[in-house]
């Protein structure tokens, strides 16, 4: 049996978790509204916040899960990639209390972690876990990865963006539509009520299994400033129809290459991962090509989608079965490849 306490703070939100034996006992998340006025995550703005949160919010998941901290087996902490400001809050936090208490500390991949998400049970009976190896479609604010999941400690990257995220597009996209920020779940809403076949925008011409997304947000720009000069109202007009454009394109491109790697490996297991996997529109054609391609689709529970320390808890049980434990000098790394 084993206990474990997982802590995320590798950007905007402050979460802890605890898992016991690969069942969800607790999983709290602080989000930081402090962002929202500037329209993106500001670095310093996300430490000071983490270190406002953290306390709270591991005792309150410890409470939660209805243990007591000496029942904890090992201390699982992002140590990257992410902003290094925010890393440090939950590192330098995971390694005192790790002293403190006497309890090994478990160093924890965020990539890998979005990927093995589909592996927390809900309850014991929760068997809906995909097999070995299956291929991901990780796609988060900050990553955009095509990976071969080969066991819960060893993955291939086959395929990634070159330049911004498939979420930074949508919040870049949300941002020159002048929408709030995460710009990722309100594109999806507005969608919902448009035409996606209303505009259509030029997708990159990128190699292999790589993505680009930089010219999209340009181009999508460029279209709107144009058009805004002839009709100073042209996005409030359209927002809905605009939405579900630069939507259904982000996902053409997502699925263009995700298409290709499942050809090419010939995996008929696939997921995707990340907090673009909460689009309902990616979703629905993920289900589509399951179908079509007789394929095994796994998709997260909503709140596992986003950033979250329960996979990160999960993440470090396989680690802990393995007594891949880290020393007490490890630090975060804010570039930090699966
Ligand atoms: O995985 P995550 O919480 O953080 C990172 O590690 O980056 O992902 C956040 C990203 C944001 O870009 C947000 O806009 C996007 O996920 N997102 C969505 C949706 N919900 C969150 N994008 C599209 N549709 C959604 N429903
Ligand atoms: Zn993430």
């Amino acid at each position: 049996m084993a206990i474990i306490l997982g802590i995320e703070s590798s950007c905007d939100d402050t979460s802890a978790a605890i898992i016991k034996d690969g069942v969800i006992l607790s999983n709290l998340i602080a989000n930081q509204s402090v962002h929202e006025e500037f329209g993106g995550v500001v670095p310093e703005l996300a430490s000071r916040a983490h270190q406002q949160n953290i306390i709270p919010v591991v005792d309150n998941a410890i409470k939660k899960a209805g243990i007591s901290v000496n029942e904890i087996d090992a201390i699982a902490f992002t140590r990257g990639p992410g902003l290094l400001g925010s890393l440090l809050v939950g590192t330098s936090f995971a390694k005192g209390l790790s002293v403190a208490n006497n309890i090994p500390l478990i160093e924890v991949n965020h990539l890998q972690a979005h990927v093995l998400a589909h592996f927390i049970k809900e309850n014991e009976q929760d068997t809906n876990q995909p097999e070995f190896p299956f291929l991901c479609l990780l796609v988060s604010g900050g990553h955009t990865e095509i990976v071969v999941v080969k066991s819960p400690t060893n993955m291939e990257v086959i395929g990634k963006t070159i330049d911004d995220a498939a979420g930074e597009a949508f919040d870049k996209c949300a941002k020159v539509m002048k929408l709030p920020y995460p710009g990722g779940p309100v594109i999806d809403k507005l969608a919902k009520l448009g035409d996606a076949n209303k505009f259509q925008f030029n997708k990159p011409k990128i190699k292999e299994l790589d993505y680009s997304f930089s010219g999209l947000k340009t181009s999508f720009l460029y279209f709107l400033r144009d058009r805004m000069k002839e009709n100073d109202k042209f996005i409030d007009e359209n927002i809905n129809d605009l939405s579900a454009s630069i939507q259904r394109t982000i996902i053409e491109i997502l699925l263009d290459k995700f298409k290709k790697a499942i050809k090419q490996t010939g995996i008929k297991q696939i997921a995707i991962a990340g907090g673009v996997s909460a689009n309902s529109e990616i979703k629905l054609q993920l289900e589509l090509l399951a179908k079509q391609q007789n394929l095994k689709l796994f998709v997260p529970s909503f709140g596992f989608t986003t950033d979250n320390a329960a996979m990160i808890a999960i993440s470090g049980y396989y680690k802990y079965l393995n007594k891949d434990f880290a020393d007490l000098d490890i630090v975060p790394q804010a570039r930090y490849t699966i």
